[in-house]
């Protein structure tokens, strides 16, 4: 018999994308996992109709205006645990996190941020990078820790900066790439290849010491990096 599917609670605020591709690799089989809910802080987030339209469900813990955070975080945990996940994905979602709940959730949370951390943590990535005139950009998959944005990188995808990128031009690109490795990496914790082993990230049966990174053609494909 195969073990059990990972339980997955995926928490977003948005469009959802990151959200759809982790939906479409378990759909297709691709990632042993089962998604248990989705939930959002916006109740007009595109992402929870996503989960609904996949008969997922679908919760929303909206907070309240100048509610102190750890009372929203209670909050959410309250809502997140009859799910029971064995894994969060945090997937474009746009509320700082209490020390309380990340150190509840240690090593079974995982985010995708839009840049090549630890470059570029928070907001306006993508015009940060152009503004800068990086030759890369991309995206990075990090278990959450207290330090926002700072947790161990496990996962990157180089994206490359081409001539008369705008934001918009930079950020759907970064995007498919991000398409690729939430779904890879998400897949690595179901297999068991990625575990969490006394406060640090373990590939393989190995220590990790740096994300896996691979580079995109800046069109969609992907090379090994060559650095
Ligand atoms: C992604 O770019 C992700 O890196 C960032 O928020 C965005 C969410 O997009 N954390 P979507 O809602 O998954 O389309």
């Amino acid at each position: 018999m195969s073990p059990a599917p990972l339980g997955l609670v995926v928490l977003i605020s948005g469009y959802g994308s990151n959200l759809q591709a982790i939906m479409d690799a378990t759909a297709s089989g691709e990632i042993a996992t089962r998604i248990r809910a989705v939930i959002s802080n916006r109740p007009a987030a595109p992402g929870l109709d996503r989960a609904r339209q996949a008969g997922i469900p679908a919760v929303v813990v909206e907070g309240r205006r100048g509610q102190p955070r750890s009372e929203y975080d209670s909050a959410l945990q309250r809502a997140i645990e009859p799910f029971e996940p064995d894994l969060i994905a945090l997937a474009g979602f746009m509320r700082i996190l209490t020390p309380g709940f990340v150190q509840h959730y240690a090593g079974r949370m995982l985010n995708i941020h839009p840049s090549l951390l630890p470059r570029y943590r928070g907001l306006h990535t993508h015009q940060r990078a152009l503004e800068a005139g990086d030759a890369f950009h991309g995206a990075s998959i990090h278990y959450v820790t207290e330090e926002l944005d700072g947790g161990p990188v496990v996962r990157q995808a180089r994206v490359p900066v081409l001539d008369g990128d705008d934001e918009a031009s930079l950020a759907n690109r970064v995007q498919l790439a991000e398409h690729r490795i939430y779904p890879e990496v998400i897949g690595w914790v179901a297999s068991g290849r990625l575990a969490w082993r006394d406060g640090a990230p373990w590939l393989d049966g190995q220590p990790m010491n740096g994300p896996v990174v691979t580079e995109t053609d800046g069109l969609g494909g992907v090379r090994p990096s060559g650095e």
